[in-house]
């Protein structure tokens, strides 16, 4: 069988070689040109999926995150209870106010720091050369750590050229092993791109069946960055959890409407992180690698979506200035 084309192809050739070996593929590099797709596989069955950003470095293609858990004992629990039921990257920020109760987590939860894959983020108050610099330690010092896998850029606002300039020169220095952006919409991504001399490796933007943006995640692939899905549910909105398609869709493979929407999102590329405070749906939500949407399943889904977000206007002057003004420290 020829090289992949398209991530449909590689999950072609998985299936092949399944076949025709009876092989476990473990950790075994798969053919695609957008991204190389790892699995891991215990036990006969497929734990996790993996991309490989484009600075060769290997991301889970499901975490966990933690956005409105400032609460620091409810936090940290989350984050040990997801890392119990499999999930290897967590995702916080500055601005969530948790990143002390992820790092406590980290450091109790029994699985090695190179298992794990950390995220946090910068937020818009420290977006510029020097205020990046100090926010990246800051960061370093809450979360206990050496070094995080994943420094994202939190908002496209303020002085983000400079703070990516600091975020480049951390990464040289190997404080962040992967350096990205949020929410940078097709045209601000392509200025940055134009601009930088490290491409982001990741652009965690919102996502979910209501929101797909195709015509992003097409410029994402130009460049070389992988999508990450913020609001993979969607915030809760559009009844999603017993949305009718998405019920029915899972009804064929014993799954939940919340399992096929992270399912679809996964099957084309784009890197989910759902957040739960409940372990029953964490452990719901990581179960969505034994089943695989069809053709069919993946078009019913895209006439789910709206062409907008109902959760945030980026474009909205009045949301632009409330970023602005929420201060995280002094
Ligand atoms: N970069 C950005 O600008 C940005 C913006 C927003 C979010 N994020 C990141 O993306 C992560 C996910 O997004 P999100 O937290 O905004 O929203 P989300 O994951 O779309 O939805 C979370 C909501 O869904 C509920 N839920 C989770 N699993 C469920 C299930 N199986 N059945 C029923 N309800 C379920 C949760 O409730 P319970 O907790 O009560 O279970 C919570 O209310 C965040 O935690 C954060 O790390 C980034």
């Amino acid at each position: 069988m020829a090289l992949a084309a398209t991530a449909a192809e590689a999950e072609n050739y998985i299936q092949w070689l399944k076949q025709v070996f009876f092989i476990e593929l473990t950790e075994r590099a798969l053919p695609n040109p957008f991204y190389i797709k790892y699995q891991n596989i215990q036990k006969g069955r497929i734990v996790m999926e993996f991309v490989t950003l484009n600075n060769g470095i290997k991301m889970p293609l499901e975490g966990f995150g933690v956005f409105q858990v400032p609460d620091p004992a409810q936090c940290e629990q989350a984050v040990l209870e997801a890392i119990e039921s499999g999930y290897r990257l967590i995702d916080t920020a500055a601005a969530y106010m948790n990143e002390e109760a992820v790092g406590a987590a980290v450091k109790k939860c029994g699985v090695p720091r190179e298992e794990l894959f950390i995220t946090t983020k910068l937020w818009v108050q420290d977006a510029s050369f020097e205020g990046a610099r100090k926010a990246i330690e800051a960061s370093l010092n809450k979360l206990g750590l050496t070094y995080i896998d994943l420094y994202l850029i939190h908002q496209p606002m303020g002085d983000y050229i400079g703070a990516y300039r600091a975020m480049e020169e951390a990464y040289r220095e190997g404080k962040l092993r992967a350096i990205g952006i949020c929410n940078f919409y097709p045209h601000r991504l392509a200025d940055l791109c134009e601009t930088v001399e490290v491409i982001p490796a990741v652009n965690q933007v919102e996502l979910h069946p209501f929101f797909q943006q195709e015509d992003a995640l097409a410029l994402m692939k130009e460049y070389g960055v992988i999508p990450e899905a913020w609001g993979p549910f969607a915030e809760g909105k559009h009844g999603i959890f017993s949305h009718p398609v998405l019920t029915e869709i899972g009804k064929k493979y014993g799954k939940s409407a919340a399992q096929v929407a992270l399912r679809w999102n996964v099957q084309r590329g784009v890197v989910v992180i759902p957040k739960s405070v409940h372990k029953e749906r964490m452990e719901q939500n990581m179960n969505i690698w034994d089943f695989r949407l069809s053709d069919e399943d993946m078009s019913e889904i895209a006439k789910l979506d709206i062409g907008h977000s109902e959760i945030v206007d980026h474009s909205d002057p009045g949301f632009v200035r409330m970023l602005h003004s929420m201060k995280i420290h002094e």
